[in-house]
């Protein structure tokens, strides 16, 4: 399928691993020339060979995305280098899970700053010139968000500040010629749930596949997901044939979302 992404510059986050690395080498691969921001600079460094690699171009912006001056240097990083931007993946996330008795001030402060109120930045620093180009915002948010669990609650409660933040953005978008859309994914085989799994197994003396076996049936879910699969969405979203999905909140969970 022809995507029409050729030539097309865009912005990711948190791109140097899991979902928004596998993103970068999608978007490079379909001809699009990228800013990579992440907080580490060799693992951006690699991602913008395989750019190089895969016939797309890039430039790594290593970044903490908390810093509140970080959206606006991204946005004028990106106008330096390429002139304009047509899209902007909002990805980049971490929040502490735990027991609400068990977490403090500053691990709810921290998951909201990065990927709450970093993604809320980025929008308004990239909003004027986005509308210049009638371009596109995909925000990552997470299964949690429609689906809480007691030990993921900060990450829940981010993923639904995300979706409230989608539906009221994808409204201006109409007005101002932007495309705004979530993408929702429930478990996805990156280095966090590698190392759950990990866990899981050992403690409870069985093997990484009869552990992910148990997370399918605990989950009620197809499969576990791949960065691939997330990253393909967000192409789709990008590409022409995803142009009328406007406010559209995507579960890419395998089943996990059971509400309607
Ligand atoms: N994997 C899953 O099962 C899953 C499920 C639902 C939702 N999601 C969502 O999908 C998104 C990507 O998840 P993932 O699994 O790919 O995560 P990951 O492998 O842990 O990667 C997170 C990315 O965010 C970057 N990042 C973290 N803190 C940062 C900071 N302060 N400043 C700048 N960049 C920062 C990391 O780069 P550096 O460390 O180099 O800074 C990395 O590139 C997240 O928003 C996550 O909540 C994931």
């Amino acid at each position: 399928m022809e995507l029409g992404l050729k030539n097309k510059v865009g912005i990711i986050t948190g791109a140097s691993r899991g979902i928004g690395a596998e993103t970068a080498r999608v978007l490079a691969r379909e001809g699009c020339s990228l800013v990579l921001a992440a907080r580490d600079a060799a693992e951006l460094a690699r991602r913008v060979e395989e750019a190089r690699d895969a016939g797309g171009q890039a430039l790594a912006f290593p970044v903490d995305l908390c810093t509140p001056a970080s959206a606006a240097a991204m946005v004028e990083a990106a106008v330096a280098k390429y002139g304009h931007f047509d899209f902007i993946v909002a990805n980049a996330g971490a929040a502490k899970m735990g027991d609400i008795l068990d977490l403090t001030d500053d691990d709810w402060h921290g998951g909201f700053e990065l990927k709450f109120f970093g993604h809320v930045r980025l929008i308004k620093a990239a909003w004027p010139h986005l509308k210049a180009r009638r371009g596109s915002i995909v925000l990552i948010a997470g299964a949690a968000g429609r689906t809480p669990g007691s030990t993921g609650l900060v990450t829940g409660a981010i993923n639904s500040a995300l979706f409230n933040l989608n539906k009221g953005l994808a409204t201006r978008g109409i007005a101002d010629g932007i495309q705004v859309n979530a993408i929702s994914p429930g478990a996805v085989r990156t280095d966090r749930y590698i190392v759950r799994l990990r866990k899981a197994a050992q403690s409870n003396n069985i093997t990484e596949a009869e552990a992910e076996r148990r997370v399918v049936a605990e989950h009620g879910v197809t499969r576990v997901g791949e960065p691939a699969d997330i990253a393909g969405m967000i192409s789709f979203v990008l590409s022409r044939h995803g142009n009328l999905l406007q406010g559209a909140v995507i579960d890419m969970d395998g089943g996990k979302t059971k509400g309607v």
